[in-house]
């Protein structure tokens, strides 16, 4: 059983295979996967498939409502193994986030990613928390300000595998001690 986070208004828990039609009704909306760097979901057993692998790893969780029976209705995780396109040092991780349209521009996103970021540094002792977003993304943009990322380097030829597309991409930063810094 993994981790439980909570914060005022949200419930952060593992994916459950029975969380597949949720997961669903919410990242088959073409507003979502694209602008993260994934298509949109076909079917439902796509859905499930995603939880029982890419979200099966441990510090991915689904975004659940408080007071909304638990309906997951979005994800956030840390990755933190690196790839040779994604380098990542020891005691680093990459975060990576998105929430289903009708609950766009409320704050939830917000409050989930400063929970995460708590917990990479208060339980998991990282050092630093990557996060990139994709040129025109001033959505996800403005998440990352708010948290206390900074802007580092921009990958003017990210390539976007799953999608096919080179994009450019922004990636912030917020280490272990500007975070306890701006406590
Ligand atoms: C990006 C995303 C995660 C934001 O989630 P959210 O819960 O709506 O975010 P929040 O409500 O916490 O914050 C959104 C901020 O963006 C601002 N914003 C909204 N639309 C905007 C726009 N068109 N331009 C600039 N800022 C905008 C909001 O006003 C808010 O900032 P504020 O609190 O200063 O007013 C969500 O839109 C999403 O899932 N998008 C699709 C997937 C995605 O892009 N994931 C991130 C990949 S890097």
């Amino acid at each position: 059983m993994g981790m439980i986070l909570e914060t005022d208004r949200l419930i952060l828990r593992g994916w459950r295979d029975e969380d597949a039609p949720s997961l669903f009704k919410y990242a088959s909306d073409d507003r979502i996967g694209p602008a993260a760097g994934w298509l949109p979901h076909r079917d439902v057993n796509y859905s499930r498939a995603v939880i029982r692998t890419i979200f099966a790893r441990d510090e991915v969780y689904a975004i659940c409502l408080k007071g909304q029976g638990g309906e997951p209705v979005g994800s956030i995780g840390l990755t933190l193994e690196g790839s040779p396109e994604r380098p990542l040092g020891d005691n680093e991780a990459e975060l990576g986030y998105w929430i289903g349209y009708p609950y766009w521009n409320r704050g939830f996103v917000t409050e989930a990613v400063k929970e995460v970021i708590r917990h990479g540094f208060d339980d998991l002792g990282l050092t630093r928390i990557l996060c990139g977003y994709f040129d025109g993304n001033l959505r996800s943009k403005r998440v990352q300000e708010k948290c206390g990322f900074k802007y580092m380097i921009t990958n003017e030829k990210s390539k976007v595998t799953m999608l096919g597309e080179v994009r450019v991409e922004h990636m912030s930063v917020i280490t272990r001690k500007d975070y306890y810094d701006i406590l």
